[in-house]
């Protein structure tokens, strides 16, 4: 036996499970065969110098899965019936399996470049300069008032951790949003139109399942948020991308394409450039809806933070005609990890998107969704946004200040009154992936925007975040970069 597997007494794993995986292995690799017999456990105790009760329990969990027979009183033997091609030779688990199972047309959509490079930005990278955008201020996070919450949702909802959540979600947390979207965006509706999401994405996904067909026509802005356009791609759905100008989708263009089903839109704040859609382009835009039977997704992911002028009414405010979606979520305004957001649905979809977000994951996690609801119903979720909305205005102005004072002309900044981002060309003989790789080695964190447009922009383009670094720090980091890229070292040409 001891040719067969090796045990190491001064290894991390127990004896007996390293009897076991020896013995399992040379059994998955045909190294012992159907029939073959195995030495008595006193014999295979003295080869291999250890204890008869570790061989024992080694043959005793074999034995329980089936590798193993014992026949009574004439010993142990490999289990007769063990299929021949279904053993692997030194399988180790499906991670070292070479024959991948074939993927469906979607998979293989997802499954491309393009799609993971878009999919897999997520780097758990610490940058001491970080403006990478959608990041919050972590430094000022009400940890006190969210720990109470869940304290206080682990007394209330205890029950409810024992069974399955309900799909719409959390009734305390419909009615404290629908409560919310009414006072602060104008939606209306009941909490019976609110179903609780894993964020906009998963939202997202549940409409285009829901509502469209293969080959179906949905229009996006460009530049638009670039996960919205890879849920509509990954349905090989007809995508038309409409362009956007200081105020917002010029919805004309939209119109002079003809009929579309959906239209995923961000008329508070556009994503990327920041542009609110005007008044007559969102009455426009309904009137498209009407005409055609198109639904508005109006994805208002970051409006809570507008630092002038009036926050212009939501377009489902708006809306007679039960034809627009209104898409919020909580990863700017409280925490992206909960991945909680929600939906706003017309009368005629609340059942049927229930149902979708039941078939798809049985329901949000409960206790997350209690906590939040706690959080808005106590009044700290308001408290908590009024608080950065102010801090944000200081640091975004930190941001303008430091780029108009290192970067003066070479900056062009886009719409600046609201959100948590910057978009910011910069007006230099450097591409943005180089500009994006030398920051990150010293310890700047950028995100390039071109994956946000359709045809790239003129110069290298970055959505630059301000909300997670202090002010200092974003002086500092601007300082640096700037000097980073007049570095003649650096420069191209
Ligand atoms: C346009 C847009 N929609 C939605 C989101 C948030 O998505 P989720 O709720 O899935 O976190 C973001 C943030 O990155 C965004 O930019």
């Amino acid at each position: 036996m001891q040719h067969l597997f090796q045990v190491d007494p001064a290894g991390d794993t127990p004896l007996h499970r390293q009897v076991y995986e020896g013995l399992r292995s040379a059994i998955l690799s045909g190294r012992l065969k159907s029939g073959d017999r195995l030495p008595a456990t006193r014999a295979l105790a003295g080869q291999l110098a250890l204890s008869r009760s570790t061989i024992a329990d080694a043959y005793e969990q074999l034995q329980a899965e089936g590798y193993i027979l014992g026949r009574h009183g004439s010993g142990t033997y490999v289990a007769p019936d063990l299929p021949h091609n279904g053993l692997q030779p030194e399988s180790r688990g499906y991670a070292s399996s070479t024959a991948a199972p074939g993927l469906s047309r979607w998979g293989r959509r997802i499954a491309t470049p393009e799609f993971s490079a878009l999919l897999r930005p997520r780097e758990e990278v610490w940058y001491p300069y970080d403006f990478r955008p959608h990041r919050i201020a972590q430094d000022e996070f009400p940890w006190d008032a969210w720990r109470s919450s869940v304290e206080r949702a682990l007394t209330s909802d205890r029950s409810r951790l024992f069974t399955y959540p309900p799909a719409a979600g959390h009734p305390d947390l419909r009615r404290a949003i629908a409560e919310h979207v009414a006072g602060y965006r104008a939606v209306s509706c009941t909490p019976n139109q609110i179903v609780i999401v894993n964020g906009t994405q998963q939202g997202l996904n549940l409409l285009v399942q829901l509502l469209l067909e293969s080959g179906d026509r949905v229009a996006v802005e460009d530049p638009g948020y670039p996960a919205a356009r890879l849920s509509f791609e990954s349905r090989s759905l007809a995508i038309s991308p409409v362009a956007v100008d200081h105020d917002g989708m010029i919805v004309s263009r939209l119109a002079d394409l003809g009929p579309h089903r959906m239209v995923h839109v961000t008329p508070s704040h556009q994503d990327p450039t920041g542009a609110t859609l005007s008044l007559p382009r969102r009455l426009a835009l309904l009137e498209i809806a009407a005409r055609h039977g198109m639904l508005v997704v109006e994805d208002d992911y970051d409006s809570e933070f507008r630092y002038e002028g009036r926050p212009v009414e939501s377009l489902q405010g708006l809306d007679r005609n039960g034809l627009v979606v209104y898409a919020g979520t909580f990863s700017k305004s409280v925490l992206a990890g909960l991945r909680i957001g929600f939906l706003v649905v017309p009368d005629a979809l609340s059942e049927p998107i229930v149902d979708a977000k039941a078939l798809w994951d049985s329901g949000a996690p409960i206790l997350e969704q209690a906590a939040l609801a706690q959080f808005m119903l106590s009044g700290q979720y308001e408290r908590h946004i009024r608080r950065m909305r102010r801090l944000y205005r200081i640091r975004r102005d930190a941001l303008l200040g430091a780029l108009a004072d290192e970067f003066g002309e070479r900056a062009t900044v886009g719409e600046r009154h609201g959100g948590i981002n910057l978009l910011v060309t910069l007006d230099l003989a450097l591409t943005e992936e180089e500009i994006v790789r030398r920051a990150a080695s010293e310890g700047i964190g950028l995100r390039g925007a071109s994956r946000y447009f359709r045809t790239p922009p003129a110069g290298p383009t970055f959505l630059l975040g301000f909300a997670q670094p202090d002010p200092a720090t974003i002086r500092d980091g601007i300082r640096r970069l700037r000097r980073l890229v007049d570095d003649r070292s650096v420069a191209r040409g």
